[in-house]
């Protein structure tokens, strides 16, 4: 080991050496016989910097990944500390100057979704300023170490010879402090998460004149004024994931910014700018990345003139428009072009075929039409063709395939595009990944695909492929397929036993015609099974590696069987849909500890809920619904403090809601307990759920009044859509089911209170109020009486208003116009008087029975004409039809919430989204990762 050191030290002598002649590199003799000389001119390591190094050492154990790196170091407090792995001395004076103690091994990961960055650590340490010691050092790595709980060193400042420093993804607590601004010295500044709050002031960068490399993705920069706070002189400056909402950089000293080659803004969802004209001025520009912004507008000419760029992410800006600019043949060195997730109209660029050196072409998710032209097949050197999600047409035939030897990703993905080949076809590269999904490729599986050993994600869903699959899919799956989605085909037969060891790690059969009992063993590799929609029926095997399972829409009849419990691995569970009877096996809750999400809906379980559910601790979904469970809302359920979603309605459920539910269920966002048997008061606490955005508790049998302190619920206050952390993280785990990607997306704006069909009285308290964000508020069939309170006009967000079947009393408040969202509004068979307000908005809405049965009203809409004279106010007999409008808009909320959810996601893809956000997605978090990496390998190699 230590020869291994002392040769990296001799290596990099041997470098230097080499940089002042070259010829010696030539002459590995003469070179080694300097080295030898030099080294043993060399002082060797000074002993006030090696204990500098032990005290260091000595101060760090708690922190394991930094103890293991440092565990080699010598033990006795001498011994050449120059020889110790990760510090590098002065050839001649022996000073350690520089240290680099990154975490290579395990490599870094992003920060984990769960992350608190807001937690405050136990106790707040310190690293040790015994470093200080090293008065040369001027290059130090501690990269990739967590010190989360460990202040932000101050003591860094004073390292005057510092020209490399290394903090990424190191989460120090604290602020940075501004000495930092005292290493005037530095070129590199690498600071990608290295902070685990958020950053108040940069001024400090101001004092670095010759920096050349900056990198401050990661850190929370919302509330910070980065621009003219940068140096002109960079050369490469990252700012992903910042949370910046303006440009860094400031139009005015743009042009100064002339050594720029690496600008990296991704990620910046807040930045909703045009592309700025500066940008086009950054003449050195090679990478350019704007990716995963809010950049509207379209892609000017001017980008033509960025003529030593190789690599363009504009992908995910979603508002980008127009065509693609012709300028762009002038990028003769671009690589990567990832123009992906937008609004770009156009045929396909034909001028493309100029860009010899393109390697990536992605344009997936616009609007991009026509046919393929056959100059695609001379870009010899692409391997990344992205396509998907468009309206091209016609086919790609061996004209377009047959040079494009390199091809390692093709994705024509929901296209009319087909793949015009003789069925003997080889194709001459190797896919790994196929991205096929709605194209029109079957009715058989594709034969050409059997020659693709090296596929690890395979997409042919919903393109018609019927009968039984040939023997060889299930082959090429086992040793390369890591993801295999077949859904919405035709596929029939069973599901083959697997093979104990594949590489599958996911397998998607959503609706096709498969059936059968399951297969009794599983790859110990799949971790997630989505076999929903089928007429697969038997036992339940057991399954012990599977992390998710989807069977929702089967034929499963009986008892669940209580093997389900020895899937001990499970995280997502979704059994809804079939014809599961009998009660939930209590060993549930006493196995599946990981338990994350647990969809039970629409069965025919009947029974409690048993009380080891209170062991899912980590049970962030509990659904239930539609099944004849009875019984009180067990107080198990306390412990299940990781709760957001829990929907129990349409049981049996009886009792009283209790009070604990507001108070321990602090994230509980969304509580459907509707049409059920529940009694007694709402409890005031469920108002303390600082969380809670949707409140469904109607067809009860709930009296009491409406808890006058509803305005405290903050989440329904709350205008902004500001993502609900929570929801962003089960958004992550969603994304197994590579779906509900856009579940919190959605989920921020359902803000609801449904509390019809009870027995509840009493006035509809002032405080409703305050809740700006609410967008439905249902309180019909309840025998609320008082006035409709006038500070209903605040609620600025609401859509839909129901509060009929009451006895409310006076006049419809004169401030209901002011609600410009309101689109749906019942106020019928209450005992309002006086004159209709003059609904703007409902003009087109304006429906007379949305105020029948109030005899008291006149006025537009009504026929009844306005007079002076006292109305009659007799009490009418209610119908019963006037409510159901009113839920039935509501319930289309509830399903666009359960939909997502649980997927009843053609609703959603049909309004919102198409399926091939996941792919976007993949996508994303690939090259977030693998982009930053690679970007960062070439980067340094160019410097
Ligand atoms: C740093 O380490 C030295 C040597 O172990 C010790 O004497 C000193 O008290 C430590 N300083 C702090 C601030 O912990
Ligand atoms: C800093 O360290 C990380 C790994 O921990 C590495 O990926 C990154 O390239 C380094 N930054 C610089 C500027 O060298
Ligand atoms: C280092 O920076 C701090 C704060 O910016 C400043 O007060 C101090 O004088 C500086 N120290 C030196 C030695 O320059
Ligand atoms: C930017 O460049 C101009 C002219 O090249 C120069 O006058 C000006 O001082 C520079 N600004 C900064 C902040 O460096
Ligand atoms: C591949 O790229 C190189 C330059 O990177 C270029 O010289 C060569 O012509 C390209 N090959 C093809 C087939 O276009």
């Amino acid at each position: 080991m230590y020869t291994l050191v002392q040769f990296r030290s001799f290596a990099v002598m041997n470098a230097t050496i080499a940089a002042m002649n070259p010829l010696l590199l030539s002459r590995p003799l003469l070179s080694w016989c300097l080295l030898a000389i030099l080294f043993t001119a060399t002082s060797g390591c000074l002993s006030h910097e090696r204990d500098a190094l032990l005290a260091f050492r000595a101060g760090m154990n708690y922190i394991p990944t930094l103890r293991a790196r440092l565990s080699s170091w010598g033990r006795r407090a001498h011994g050449d500390c120059c020889s110790w792995p990760g510090v590098i001395c002065h050839p001649t004076t022996g000073h350690v100057i520089k240290l680099k103690l990154r975490n290579s091994s395990p490599p870094p990961d992003d920060p984990p979704a769960a992350y608190d960055y807001n937690a405050s650590p136990q106790q707040v340490r310190e690293i040790n300023s015994s470093l200080l010691a090293l008065t040369e050092l001027k290059y130090l790595d501690l990269s990739s170490h967590d010190f989360h709980g460990v202040l932000f060193p101050q003591f860094i400042g004073s390292f005057k010879e510092l020209r490399y420093l290394n903090l990424s993804s190191s989460y120090f607590t604290g602020g940075i402090p501004p000495q930092i601004g005292n290493l005037s010295r530095l070129r590199y500044l690498d600071l990608q998460f290295a902070l685990d709050s958020h950053v108040d002031t940069l001024d400090w960068l101001t004092q670095f004149s010759s920096l050349q490399h900056l990198d401050l993705s990661g850190l929370d920069l919302a509330l910070t004024n980065v621009a003219s706070t940068l140096s002109a002189s960079l050369k490469v400056l990252r700012m992903s994931e910042c949370g910046i909402n303006s440009f860094p950089i400031s139009s005015s000293l743009a042009d100064n910014f002339t050594s720029l080659i690496t600008f990296d803004l991704s990620g910046n969802p807040s930045l909703i700018s045009v592309l700025p004209e500066w940008l086009w001025n950054l003449s050195s520009l090679a990478h350019l990345d704007l990716s995963y912004c809010a950049f509207r507008g379209g892609i000017p000419d001017a980008i033509g003139g960025l003529s030593s760029l190789t690599h363009l992410d504009l992908s995910f800006n979603r508002e980008l428009e127009g065509s693609i600019p012709g300028s762009m043949a002038q990028l003769r060195r671009l690589e990567e072009l990832n123009l992906g997730g937008n609004q770009l109209t156009g045929n396909f660029p034909r001028w493309i075929q100029q860009l010899t050196s393109l390697t990536t072409l992605d344009l997936n998710e616009n609007l991009l039409h026509g046919f393929i032209p056959g100059s695609l097949g001379k870009f010899g050197n692409l391997t990344e063709l992205d396509l998907g999600g468009n309206s091209f047409q016609g086919a790609l035939s061996l004209v377009h395939l047959d040079n494009l030897t390199k091809l390692e990703l093709l994705d024509l993905s929901s296209n009319s595009l087909n793949i015009s080949v003789h069925k003997d076809w080889i194709p001459p590269f190797q896919l790994e990944v196929a991205g096929f999904g709605n194209c029109d490729l079957g009715p058989s599986f594709p034969p050409w695909l059997r020659h693709q050993t090296r596929i690890n994600s395979l997409d042919l869903s919903g393109n018609e492929i019927a009968g039984v699959l040939p023997d060889w899919v299930w082959n090429i799956s086992q040793f390369t397929i890591d993801y295999l989605e077949l859904s919405d085909n035709n596929i029939q037969g069973k599901l083959p036993n697997f093979p104990e060891h594949t590489n599958l790690n996911m397998l998607r059969l959503v609706d096709n015609l498969l059936e059968g009992p399951l297969p009794e063993k599983l790859p110990v590799e799949l971790s997630t099974l989505v076999l929903d929609g089928n007429y697969f029926s038997g036992q339940l095997p057991i399954w012990p590696y599977v992390d998710s399972v989807s069977l929702s829409d089967n034929k499963f009849s009986g008892a669940i069987s209580s093997s389900v419990c020895q899937w001990t691995m499970l995280s997502f569970l979704d059994l809804s849909s079939n014809e599961f009877s009998g009660e939930i096996p209590h060993c549930l809750g006493e196995s599946l500890y990981g338990l994350e999400i647990l969809n039970l809906d629409n069965n025919l379980l009947s029974g409690e809920i048993p009380t080891t559910i209170g062991f899912l601790t980590s049970l962030r979904i509990l659904r239930l619904s539609k099944n004849g469970l009875s019984g009180g809302i067990s107080s198990s359920l306390q412990t299940c403090s990781e709760l957001v979603l829990l929907d129990l309605s349409n049981n049996n459920f009886s009792g009283s809601i209790p009070t604990w539910m507001g108070e321990t269920l602090s994230s509980l966002a969304f509580l459907i307990l509707g049409s059920n048997h529940l009694s007694g008061y709402i409890p005031q606490q469920l108002a303390h759920s600082g969380k809670l955005q949707m409140l469904d508790l109607s067809h009860n049998n709930l009296s009491g009044t409406i808890p006058p302190n509803i305005w405290n619920f903050s989440a329904m206050a709350s205008t902004s859509q500001v993502r609900n952390e929570e929801l962003e993280y089960l958004e992550v785990e969603l994304a197994m089911k590579g779906q509900m990607l856009y579940y919190s997306y959605i989920s921020d704006l359902i803000r609801s209170i449904d509390l019809s069909c009870n027995n509840l009285v009493g006035e509809i308290p002032a405080g409703v109020g305050y809740l700006a964000g609410l967008i439905n508020l249902n309180l019909s069939m309840n025998h609320l009486n008082g006035s409709i309170p006038q500070k209903i006009g605040r609620m600025e967000s609401l859509e839909s208003l129901d509060l009929s079947n009451n006895e409310l009393s006076g006049n419809i408040p004169e401030t209901l116009p002011s609600l410009h969202f309101l689109s749906h509004l019942n106020l019928s068979y209450n005992n309002l008087s006086g004159r209709i307000p003059f609904l703007q908005q409902l003009q087109s809405l304006d429906d007379p029975s949305i105020y029948a049965g109030n005899p008291g009203l006149c006025g537009p809409p009504i026929s009844k004409l306005c007079s002076n004279t006292k109305v009659n106010q007799s009490g009418e007999p209610h119908e019963t039809n006037a409510h159901e409008e009113g839920s039935e808009w509501l319930w289309i909320w509830i399903s666009i919430v359960l939909g997502l959810v649980m997927g009843f996601w053609t609703f959603c893809g049909i309004l919102f989204f198409n399926k091939k956000w996941r792919y976007g997605y993949f996508h994303m978090v690939d090259s977030l990762h693998d982009g930053v990496l690679l970007r960062l390998e070439l980067l340094l190699r160019r410097d």
